[in-house]
């Protein structure tokens, strides 16, 4: 088993599309091992998203996921990493394919309704970002 840590960013929270986004991770087999509402600050955001700080994008980036309440999951499942990332879709909604997260709930580039680690290193970094021990239980 893998666990892997997934946002429902403040786009897709407002829109009310968690719950749709929830019934089809769980319809997919993960198991949701933790899941809080958060709404994060930009130094919060600065901090999760460090290695993007050089990128041209960053501030939006950052004023996008500090601009509203978001949830924030880790999830477990055999391949977790990829297979979350499989069910995002591509990080531009025009370019996922059907039937994903990003294609079904995101509007552009930026606001794209759903995060994911993109590898173990990060799920190592991520998960603890925001969870404690205790929390994932
Ligand atoms: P994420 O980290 O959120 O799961 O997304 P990702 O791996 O698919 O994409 P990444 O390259 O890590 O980019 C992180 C987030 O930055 C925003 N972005 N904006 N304006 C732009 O060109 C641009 N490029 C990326 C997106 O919100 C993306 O998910
Ligand atoms: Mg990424």
């Amino acid at each position: 088993m893998e666990r892997t840590f997934a946002i429902i960013k403040p786009d897709a929270f407002a829109a009310g599309s968690a719950g749709k986004i929830l019934a089809r991770i769980y319809a997919e087999g993960f198991t949701v091992v933790g899941i809080k509402k958060l709404y994060m600050s930009k130094v919060e955001a600065e901090g999760f998203y460090y290695v993007h700080k050089e990128r041209p994008f960053f501030g939006e980036l950052t004023d996008f996921m500090s601009s509203g309440p978001c949830i924030v999951m880790v999830m477990e499942a055999a391949g977790a990493i990829l297979k979350w990332r499989d069910l995002m879709g591509a990080t531009n909604p025009a370019e996922a394919a059907e039937g994903t997260m990003r294609k079904e709930f995101g509007s552009n580039i930026g606001e794209n309704a759903t995060h994911g680690s993109d590898a173990p290193e990060t799920a190592a970094f991520e998960i603890p970002y925001f969870f404690s021990g205790l929390e994932l239980l």
